[in-house]
């Protein structure tokens, strides 16, 4: 069904082609988050003919659905269309209609109005489509955190650190030269008993056969 009606718009736009054209005035469009934007389209456009057979549908395309939000039928917009998500958002300048042109006015953009817009224009004498890109980034210093300060306690610990491990540095050299003075004292008492045990061999031994 939706392959046949593909088909049959292919058919007609490709033996309208000519005559009838839908043209984007711009292809591609950046705007920050909260800010407005305008989107226009423009399509061909005969003298003396009746909008009777004027039938528009723009909708935004994003990877996960389509919103419609501009809908004109038989010359006649069809505010009812209209996806919740941009609900009171839209504007359309009605006056240049008649001059082929599709005006968009959206305000208060979000970063999830970005995404494809196309428009689909059905007249008595053609059909055509256009599309234009709209990108919309978050505003500036919304993400931008206050980090807490917290640059100076490492700093103190350092310090800590360095004055204990001098201390222990400190009292081990103290208890290695204690230790040292011990050795030698001990080895002292250790020489002066062997002297005093030789002297008293020597007196012990008997004075000869
Ligand atoms: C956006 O448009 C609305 C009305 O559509 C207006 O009140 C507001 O001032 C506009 N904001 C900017 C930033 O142009
Ligand atoms: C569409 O664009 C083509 C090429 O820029 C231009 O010749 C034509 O007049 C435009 N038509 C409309 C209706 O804007
Ligand atoms: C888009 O974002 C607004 C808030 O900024 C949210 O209310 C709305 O539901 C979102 N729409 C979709 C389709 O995710
Ligand atoms: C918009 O976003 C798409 C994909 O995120 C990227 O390919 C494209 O270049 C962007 N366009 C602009 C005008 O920033």
């Amino acid at each position: 069904m939706i392959c046949r009606m593909l088909l049959l718009l292919i058919l007609i736009s490709s033996v309208c082609a000519a005559t009838f054209v839908v043209n984007v005035t711009q292809s591609s469009y950046q705007a920050e988050e909260n800010h407005n934007i305008t989107l226009e389209w423009t399509f061909t456009t005969k003298p003396d003919v009746s909008w009777r057979f004027l039938f528009i549908i723009c909708n935004l395309i994003t990877d996960h659905r389509v919103f419609t939000l501009y809908h004109v039928h038989d010359g006649v917009e069809v505010p009812e269309s209209q996806d919740g998500q941009f609900a009171g958002r839209v504007q359309s300048d009605k006056d240049v209609l008649r001059e082929g042109r599709i005006r968009l006015h959206v305000s208060r953009l979000r970063t999830n109005d970005s995404g494809l817009y196309v428009c689909d224009v059905k007249t008595d004498y053609g059909f055509s489509s256009e599309k234009c890109q709209l990108n919309v980034s978050a505003a500036a210093g919304q993400d931008q955190l206050q980090r807490p300060t917290e640059n100076q306690q490492p700093d103190n610990r350092g310090r800590i650190g360095l004055v204990a491990a001098l201390g222990l540095i400190a009292a081990a050299a103290a208890a290695a030269a204690l230790m040292i003075k011990l050795i030698s004292i001990i080895h002292f008492i250790k020489s002066t008993e062997k002297m005093t045990n030789f002297r008293s061999a020597v007196k012990q031994t008997p004075e000869g056969p």
